[in-house]
């Protein structure tokens, strides 16, 4: 998120714009904690994992009275146009606020689960899942040296991108997805041929909302199946939020970052933007809430012809 502030700070003050910061999100702009930026008070960021700005999660925005107390702080400023970054939440208070008030508002989208519509990727999926694979590469060096079969939880709330992606890219022996109605038997079998190939490090990736069950229940059930197997849990929880970003997230919250403000001079307004096929998409916000990107399973057949 930071890649994308300190882009749309630089490329606003490019186009001779004055640029406003607004912390801890739709709160602070109730609260009126919007201070002026400059190209020099984004040095040092881009490097940071977590943004400067602050998050939060606001109730009152969700009401009109809360989105008046924004608008007229906006208005005491000056500001006339709004760049949001966030995910489905952010887009719909976004969604209303300029439904509400004639004040063009753009959204980048921010987000490690990657599961918003009208974009490849979102930015924080891809330094998400590095986290994952580099934790994987560790864990790995126990499950080799001791024979043991390790079940890893990664996040996503209920979308299965972390859990595919870095299952795959961590050579993981199964993943256990949100997306399919996977039944036990299928993971069983797989550790079984995991198990028959002289497989000695098996990680199983189990994404958090997925329907098999909590992450104890799996590996509960396995080592009832097998209790000569020596199983261990892992849950990487907000490890995968944190640290510097990748470089590929870097370019991509640059480009978005330019876009939004190149967008707002040009015009746009009320729309996520994205990068689908290298090429920036405009995704209306009412579009981007009320669809969800959709998982590639074909990632998922390769991960399986793979971990033989
Ligand atoms: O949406 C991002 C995300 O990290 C999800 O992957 C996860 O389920 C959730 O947020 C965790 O939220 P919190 O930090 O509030 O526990």
């Amino acid at each position: 998120m930071n890649a994308a502030i300190r882009a749309v700070v630089r490329a606003g003050k490019h186009y001779g714009k004055k640029v406003f910061g607004i912390y801890e999100g739709y709160q602070g702009m109730i609260e009126n904690q919007i201070l002026e930026l400059n190209a020099r008070s984004v040095k040092g960021i881009l490097n940071r994992g977590g943004t400067v700005l602050k998050s939060s999660r606001s109730e009152e925005f969700k009401t009109k009275e809360g989105r008046k107390k924004a608008y007229d702080n906006l208005m005491a400023h000056g500001i006339d146009a709004l760049v949001v970054i966030g995910g489905n939440g952010t887009f719909t208070g976004a969604m209303y606020f300029s439904e509400e008030y004639s004040i063009p508002v753009m959204g980048l989208p921010g987000t490690i689960d990657n599961d918003l519509a009208g974009t490849d990727f979102t930015i924080g999926f891809d330094s998400a899942c590095n986290v994952v694979v580099d934790c994987v590469d560790k864990i790995r060096d126990t499950a080799e040296s001791h024979n043991r079969l390790f079940f890893v939880e990664v996040m996503g709330r209920d979308s299965g991108f972390i859990g595919l992606r870095s299952g795959l890219a961590s050579g993981a022996l199964d993943v256990v997805l949100p997306e399919e109605e996977k039944p036990q038997e299928d993971l069983i079998s797989e550790l079984e041929r995991g198990a028959s190939n002289s497989k000695t490090n098996r990680i199983i990736m189990v994404s958090e909302g997925n329907k098999m069950g909590s992450i104890y229940e799996i590996a509960e059930t396995v080592k009832k199946l097998y209790p000569s197997w020596e199983s261990k849990i892992t849950i990487l929880g907000h490890l995968q939020r944190g640290g510097a970003p990748t470089c590929t997230d870097r370019v991509l919250a640059s480009r978005l970052g330019v876009a939004a403000v190149e967008g707002l001079i040009e015009g746009r307004q009320g729309e996520a933007i994205g990068i689908e096929q290298n090429q920036l998409s405009y995704t209306p916000f009412k579009e981007a809430i009320s669809s969800k990107a959709k998982l590639d399973m074909e990632l998922n057949r390769i991960l399986k012809i793979l971990a033989t």
